[in-house]
């Protein structure tokens, strides 16, 4: 199309102005894009329009691994926060959270055009030692960072092709770039040296080389709500879990629940939560059929919450290092390291999964709710700050507030 031909190549004010007069935008719509740029961001991403602001939130009363902990989250979802500090509140009546991280390694792949697999696997057998220095040479300084390529498996996929994978521990980064010219190098000495037909080279987000396990108890006194008594709230939360296991219907549900709160920390963290939803979202499939992330139990007469699951998080270099407040939010989180990020999202997803559940199965998910849309509802209409609180009240008493309804109210209170 002409009108965008070299468009990257434009100042921001000329592709500000052709989009412009591209979507015939008024004066207030392109100021709203024009007063929100931000000058460092016009180098980060290709064809760059605006900085587009998500609110960020603290959930609190966590504790993990013993330690009290905050975690920032950046949501648009109304209830997220709120659920998830609930959650957490719930797990801190015991001894709180405890996350461990089984291990921490990205996996990459060089798919091979090969219809010999023994012959490869032969090959990577005998060259073990040479091919994981290859890989290691292509990014030297990983070792003084106690990382470095550490093992490689040789897959079938079918009678024509193979996957040759790469597990790198990564150290403190999230490692995207370091694997993946490990993987290119070492695709190329292959080609070379083995005369193999490779077809391309990649990390994997099916990161299983990368999970983390948390778990807490909740007593039944903390769970009991609407008449019904902590102990029957606590085997309804068993039952909803356990529903989540047979049916991927409720499944996805259930996970998109947990990750409302992974999905937000790791956003306030920096890292690529694209990455981490996939990674998550294949993990659940892992035997064959889409299934819930956590399970809970009955156990020494308290709610017992698992769940084990692959976060391929970096504390360091990508996004960490240009938005200027992953810094300040590590800083909050008191997280100093890979792991205990990763130790951190889990506990956050467990709490948010746990609020949702016994919202669920006692008042519904509406009532909690209630108070927080009909706010995003007053917002929506353009109530400000001091109008708020009283269209929120004259919305609460009417059967079926729309945003109709908001509008009128506004219209009233502003004559
Ligand atoms: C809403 O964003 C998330 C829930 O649907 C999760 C769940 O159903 O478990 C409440």
């Amino acid at each position: 199309m002409g009108t965008f031909k070299h468009f990257y190549h434009k100042n921001y004010d000329e592709r500000l102005s052709i989009i412009s007069n591209f979507a015939d935008l008024n004066n207030q719509e392109v100021d709203e894009f024009a007063n929100s740029k931000n000058q460092k961001n016009n180098s980060l991403i290709e064809n760059y329009i605006t900085d587009y602001s998500l609110p960020e939130g603290i959930a609190v009363n966590f504790i993990i691994n013993g330690f009290n902990k905050v975690a920032p989250m950046v949501t648009e979802e109304p209830s997220v926060i709120a659920a998830a500090s609930n959650g957490a509140r719930m797990f801190s009546k015991s001894d709180g959270l405890h996350a461990k991280v089984i291990s921490h390694n990205l996996t990459g792949q060089i798919i091979i055009k090969t219809d010999n697999y023994n012959l490869l696997y032969g090959y990577v057998k005998n060259h073990y030692a040479e091919l994981l220095r290859t890989a290691n040479n292509a990014h030297k300084s990983i070792i003084d960072h106690g990382g470095g390529a550490k093992k490689i498996h040789v897959r079938k996929l079918d009678e024509h092709y193979c996957s040759l994978d790469l597990f790198v521990d990564v150290a403190e980064a999230m490692g995207a770039n370091i694997i993946n010219s490990m993987l290119e190098a070492l695709a190329s000495f292959i080609s070379t040296n083995h005369n193999e037909n490779i077809l391309m080279s990649i990390l994997s987000n099916y990161s299983i080389d990368s999970l983390v396990r948390v778990t807490g108890k909740v007593p039944f006194a903390q769970l009991g709500k609407n008449g019904i008594s902590g102990e029957n709230v606590a085997k309804k939360i068993v039952e909803a879990s356990h529903i989540a296991q047979i049916d991927p219907y409720r499944a996805a549900t259930h996970n998109k629940g947990i990750m409302n709160g992974i999905d937000a920390f790791v956003m306030a963290m920096g890292n690529d939560w694209r990455a981490v939803e996939s990674g998550v979202h294949a993990y659940a499939s892992r035997n064959g059929s889409y299934q819930g992330l956590s399970k809970f139990t009955i156990e020494d007469g308290a709610l017992f919450g698992e769940m084990t699951i692959p976060l391929s998080l970096g504390f360091v270099g990508g996004a960490t290092k240009v938005l200027p407040k992953v810094k300040v939010n590590q800083k909050i989180a008191k997280v100093q390291s890979k792991n205990e990020l990763m130790q951190m999202a889990a506990a956050v997803g467990l709490s948010q999964n746990l609020a949702a559940l016994k919202a669920l199965v006692t008042e519904g998910i509406q009532k909690g709710h209630m108070n927080l849309q009909l706010k995003s509802l007053a917002m929506s209409a353009g109530a400000n700050d001091e109008e708020l609180a009283h269209v929120v009240d004259k919305l609460r008493q009417l059967a079926n507030p729309n945003l109709q309804d908001a509008q009128t109210i506004i219209k009233k209170l502003r004559k």
